[in-house]
């Protein structure tokens, strides 16, 4: 069998139309939904995420403010910019983009967003909602993934789940969005014990670990017609690639996400469909 493709961009295209509907109900009792993300440093690759975020603003009719500061700003000027941003009636949606330089202590800087305005949905107050089951906000990448499944019926219900990732951004708040939904999951790392045979009896797998030399997933791994949805973003001979041997992968699995083309479009999508909901939710407690 030949594995069916999950593929992002279609139903990311679909979460950015919902957005776009959004936008325009917003802009017809006159709120502008916006946008702020703070990026600190120079790193590339967190420049290129940046970038992306707000051309993917832009398409859906979202405004942005773009703040790039220096390595060297210090944690409490960074903090005192997060007070504006929250404090700002304009904006509705913050993103502070990870990581941060070691310098600066990311958990306090998460911890003074306001949670109304946490697009990224990793203030410690969201995080408490999600465990609750009542977020509003919910991260990104975790809930772009239940996007996906969702949108092809792909039910999960009772499958034994094997996720390959124990972080604050994608495996513990996809334990719980997968929990909700009736799945018995087992979170993997890189201490884990006996890797092989968890995969192995897996009925869907997450993998989101990023380095190809470490880990990759081959088709000796998995079962036959397994659901599996690739989170990681590796390089392979200098090409972009997830923790997938993708070719043999698909020979056997049911379900399969390509990288690129995947869970990273609805990573992005998702941060569109936040910064409406908070928009929305802002707009509604300031009229009360
Ligand atoms: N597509 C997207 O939208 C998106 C979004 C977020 C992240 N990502 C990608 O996903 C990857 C992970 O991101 P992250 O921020 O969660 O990074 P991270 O915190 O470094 O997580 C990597 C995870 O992989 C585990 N791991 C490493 N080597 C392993 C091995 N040999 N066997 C089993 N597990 C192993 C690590 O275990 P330990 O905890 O024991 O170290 C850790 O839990 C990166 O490639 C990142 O770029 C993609």
């Amino acid at each position: 069998m030949v594995a069916r493709l999950i593929d992002g961009k279609v139903v990311s295209a679909d979460v950015k139309s919902r957005v776009i509907g959004a936008v325009r109900e917003l802009k017809a009792i006159g709120v502008r939904p916006c946008l702020a993300t703070v990026l600190v440093g120079d790193d590339p690759a967190s420049a290129t995420y940046i970038e992306s975020k707000h051309k993917d603003a832009k398409e859906v009719g979202i405004l942005t403010r773009d703040h790039r500061l220096a390595a060297t700003f210090k944690q409490k000027e960074l903090h005192e910019l997060v007070q504006l941003l929250n404090n700002d009636p304009e904006v509705h949606g913050i993103l502070v983009q990870l990581p941060l330089p070691s310098h600066i202590d990311e958990f306090d800087i998460l911890s003074s967003l306001s949670p109304m305005k946490d697009v990224d949905g990793l203030t410690p107050y969201n995080v408490g909602m999600l465990q609750s089951g009542i977020a509003a906000l919910k991260p990104c990448t975790p809930s772009g993934i239940m996007e996906l499944l969702d949108y092809y019926k792909i039910d999960v219900g009772g499958m034994d789940v094997v996720i390959v990732n124990r972080s604050n951004l994608v495996g513990k708040p996809l334990l719980i969005l997968l929990l909700e939904r009736d799945a018995t999951v087992t979170i993997c790392h890189s201490k884990t014990k006996d890797l092989k045979e968890k995969l192995r009896s897996a009925d869907l797998i997450v993998t989101a670990v990023g380095n190809r030399r470490r880990f990759t997933l081959t088709a000796n791994m998995i079962k036959e017609d397994v659901v599996v949805i690739d989170v990681g973003i590796a390089r392979l001979n200098g090409k972009l690639t997830g923790d997938l041997d993708f070719d043999s992968v698909k020979q056997k699995a049911s379900w399969i996400t390509p990288v690129p083309g995947g869970v990273g479009l609805m990573t992005r999508a998702m941060l569109l469909k936040n910064t409406v909901t908070a928009a929305a939710f802002i707009t509604r407690e300031m009229s009360k």
